[in-house]
């Protein structure tokens, strides 16, 4: 057993969605000597660690979430020579490299499907398999989340079904297959031997399916969620991961956990009982769905209600007993600030977001072009999307209809190329790239911040450093105020003294206006403007002149501030 020493409740993580962050050697496509090249920049940001969506080999059905072999980096990514020097050069500068784990379903290339398809031991029951109804009905009625129908796809080599939960060429594992379990520790492993520091564990709450694969209720596109997701086994299964490879590292797991609440996160993360502790945090959606019910294809008035309210639960409810991983956006969600915030107060928008949630609880991550604020692409056509899931997203509607969905909904806004400068293809790559670059890139991209004081970019290197600084903030307890507006979040973090000659940890007020209007606000109760210490977030002379005589702070559109009291 090796000391789990929980050193990412004191860090801040960067995702790298490789294709499209940076190109090294201008094929088009984005890939580890890039990464290489931008470690500084991403040390520069004050984060502690990446977490590297799949740089596997794949045939590249849903963008490397569908893996042809666990144990190689992808040669397009420059392979495990590169990925060797990535690993040292990051830790050279402290900085910690998580993986992701993908093991709920593999690629339909992978040896072991072919060989499963063929009934080839040990790999004959790898995948899970159905014969045909005598009735000629399928299996049962299970949806696939990303081909708009039955997660059932008929396998003419085997004359069998097997399950897709994603795409047809992601077949599900069969977990409950011990010789499987003992693959994904092999893996596990592996990964943790080549010393990386951890993983994101995709749809992992997925991998134990109800007893009898039953029906389930006839949820439009999502039927079988309730008897595949967080099912009979989950919590035996991540144990034996635990207990048999993880417990041995000082290694950090996150689980994707689509429709978990936080009482159900309890069950996966218990601080106090290491019997009861199968992971170190969770994915939770509901920060992600204050303008869409569920899924962003039913997309929703944005509500700052709704956002409050996953907010508060997540971070009251865990606090003491889990920890909280914190983000607003990754690749599989389109750009926060086209959603939550405004495109016209681009700047100012991104950093009300900014505030709202580096100031928790928790891990916080920052996907790569958020720190820029990167907004959603919006392409003229529909047949330019590539995403798997958008592609099959309403394809009997009209076009513009589509269209108009696809611009508020589609994970490809999330997937352009970073824009690194004003130059050919925003810097990416001196190649025409894989994919689509935003048409905005000559007025937003890296280079462009670095310049400005006051760009986004340079409000979070501000803000990643300051929260690293402050013990409330890994450790304070959350408050909020005005719980019920609509337009303003506000919340506080605050702590006792840990002893009497300890340092005063005081109190951080968190302020951020959500509204394209100005807004006023009197500081609540217990907190005196005169002796306020603004941290982050600008006032004008007359503002703060105001400010301090009278406590009422007038803020601009989407003001963000940043307040420290004694306690
Ligand atoms: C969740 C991943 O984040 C997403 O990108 C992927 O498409 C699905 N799981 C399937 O692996």
């Amino acid at each position: 057993m090796a000391v789990q020493t929980q050193w990412y409740k004191d860090g801040v993580f960067y995702q790298i969605w490789p294709r499209s962050f940076k190109d090294g050697n201008d094929d088009g496509m984005g890939d580890l000597y890039g990464v290489i090249e931008k470690l500084d920049y991403i040390k520069s940001l004050n984060v502690d660690g990446i977490w590297f969506s799949p740089l596997y080999p794949s045939p590249g059905a849903d963008c490397g979430y569908d893996i042809s072999d666990y144990m190689d980096i992808a040669a397009e990514f420059g392979g495990m020579e590169a990925f060797k020097t990535l690993l040292y050069e990051a830790h050279a500068r402290g900085l910690r490299i998580i993986m992701d784990l993908v093991v709920n379903h593999t690629s339909d290339e992978h040896e072991w499907f072919q060989k499963s398809r063929q009934r080839i031991d040990p790999y004959t029951d790898y995948y899970i398999w159905r014969p045909e109804k005598p009735d000629g009905k399928l299996p049962n009625n299970w949806n696939s989340m990303f081909e708009g129908g039955t997660a059932w796809q008929w396998d003419d080599v085997r004359q069998e079904y097997y399950l897709h939960l994603f795409a047809i060429k992601q077949p599900d594992l069969n977990m409950d297959n011990p010789l499987v379990r003992e693959e994904v520790k092999k893996v596990l492993k592996f990964w943790l031997d080549q010393g990386v520091d951890g993983f994101r564990e995709d749809v992992i709450t997925f991998i134990s399916k109800a007893e009898g694969l039953p029906n389930d209720l006839p949820i439009p596109g999502a039927a079988g969620i309730l008897k595949y997701n967080h099912g009979p086994h989950i919590h035996e299964y991540l144990q034996e991961f635990r207990r048999d490879v993880l417990s041995h590292y000082d290694c950090m797991t996150l689980a994707e956990a689509p429709m978990v609440s936080p009482r159900k996160a309890l069950r996966y993360i218990s601080e106090k009982n290491p019997k009861k502790h199968d992971i170190d945090m969770m994915i939770q959606f509901q920060c992600m769905c204050a303008d869409c019910l569920f899924t962003d294809y039913v997309p929703l008035r944005f509500s700052l209600r709704r956002l409050k309210r996953a907010f508060r639960k997540w971070q009251t409810k865990l606090y003491g007993r889990a920890w909280n991983m914190l983000y607003l956006e990754n690749h599989d969600h389109p750009r926060v600030i086209s959603r939550y915030g405004s495109e016209k107060y681009r700047t100012e928008s991104g950093k009300a977001l900014a505030v709202s949630y580096l100031f928790q609880q928790g891990t916080p991550f920052i996907y790569q072009g958020q720190e820029i604020g990167m907004i959603n692409w919006r392409p003229e056509s529909t047949s330019m999307y590539e995403d798997v899931q958008t592609v099959n997203q309403h394809v009997n509607d009209r076009e513009k209809k589509r269209l108009k969905l696809y611009h508020r909904a589609s994970r490809d806004s999330a997937r352009t190329p970073v824009q690194w400068n004003a130059g050919k293809n925003a810097g990416f790559s001196d190649h025409e790239p894989w994919f689509y670059v935003n048409e905005n890139y000559q007025e937003i991209n890296v280079e462009a911040e670095e310049q400005d004081p006051e760009s986004l970019l340079n409000f979070y290197r501000k803000a990643v450093a300051l929260r690293k600084s402050l013990p409330v903030v890994r450790d304070g307890k959350y408050r909020e105020y005005r719980k019920r507006s609509g337009k303003l979040y506000v919340y506080e973090r605050y702590m006792k003294k840990r002893s009497s000659n300890a340092p005063d940890p005081g109190r951080l007020l968190v302020i951020a206006s959500f509204s394209k209007k100005p807004q006023e606000m009197k500081l609540p109760k217990g907190f005196d403007a005169g002796k306020a210490n603004l941290l982050l977030g600008a006032l004008s002379g007359e503002q703060e002149a105001g400010f301090r005589e009278t406590g009422v702070l007038r803020m601009p559109p989407y003001g963000a501030y940043v307040f420290h009291f004694d306690s």
